[in-house]
């Protein structure tokens, strides 16, 4: 059975005190997270290494938003996957449509990206999505498959076994506009068998997250469909209650 995975992306959000206390509400109440789901919380860097030590003796998992293209030297401002790793790091998010978006994030900068995380020992959650434009043109199947193409298919089959995508629909990232389950299933449907195209069998062990506007009220019946194995939450990852219980919104089988 595939891995479940409830990851919080906080953003560009929180003070150190407010990121730790957020951390401690989540490892207080860390008995309620399902045996079978594997929680992430990917705070900004200047948060990692305190809430490290928080969370190190859970079973919450650490994960950054993003990291560098190379592997250190004069870079001034950027942070390797490898001190990412250092810091207690075992996830990395990567290609994150804002950071696309606002950050000039092209397929040359993250296939650097995602190998500096591979070879730090990190698991990406690769991020992938269309614009609204491109849904409503029916574009949204030929440009997921593209940035698919352009960076994951070509891993080798050692290192896409470590991958976990992220398909984040951009019209319904912090919009509170959710994909309906039924656009999601199809799109990870789809996005599964692109990758089995490249990966055969290997594919079918993928977690496939969905993000954009995820919340306790629609994460069950997300979380209910075949092929969506958890979630890549933005705004509701931010407070412990609404986090944790998305955590305990897979169905029970
Ligand atoms: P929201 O859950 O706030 O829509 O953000 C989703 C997201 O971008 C997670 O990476």
């Amino acid at each position: 059975m595939r891995q479940k995975i409830v990851a919080g992306n906080w953003k560009m959000n929180t003070t150190i005190e407010e990121g730790m206390a957020l951390a401690q509400s989540l490892l207080e109440r860390s008995s309620e997270i399902p045996q079978r789901v594997t929680m992430v919380v990917a705070p900004p860097f200047t948060h990692l290494y305190a809430v490290n030590q928080q969370i190190r003796e859970s079973k919450i998992k650490l994960g950054a938003q993003n990291c560098a293209t190379h592997e250190n030297g004069a870079y001034t401002g950027e942070v390797s996957a490898q001190m990412i790793s250092s810091v207690g790091c075992q996830y990395v998010i990567i290609g994150h449509s804002e950071r696309r978006e606002y950050y000039g994030e092209e397929a040359t900068i993250l296939n650097k990206k995602i190998k500096q995380a591979l070879s730090s020992g990190l698991i990406p959650i690769f991020c992938v999505g269309e614009r609204l434009e491109q849904r409503e043109s029916d574009h949204h199947f030929d440009v997921v498959e593209t940035q698919l193409k352009e960076v994951v298919t070509i891993l080798n089959p050692s290192d896409f076994s470590k991958v976990v995508i992220a398909y984040e629909p951009v019209w319904a990232i912090g919009t509170g506009k959710t994909a309906t389950s039924e656009q999601a299933q199809e799109m990870h449907a789809f996005i599964r068998k692109v990758l089995a195209q490249h990966f055969g069998t290997l594919s079918a062990q993928t977690p496939i997250l969905y993000g954009g506007s995820c919340k306790p009220s629609n994460a069950t019946e997300l979380f209910a469909q075949p092929d969506i194995d958890g979630g890549l939450i933005g705004g509701a990852s931010l407070q412990a209650e609404d986090f944790l219980a998305i955590a305990k919104s897979f169905p029970l089988t």
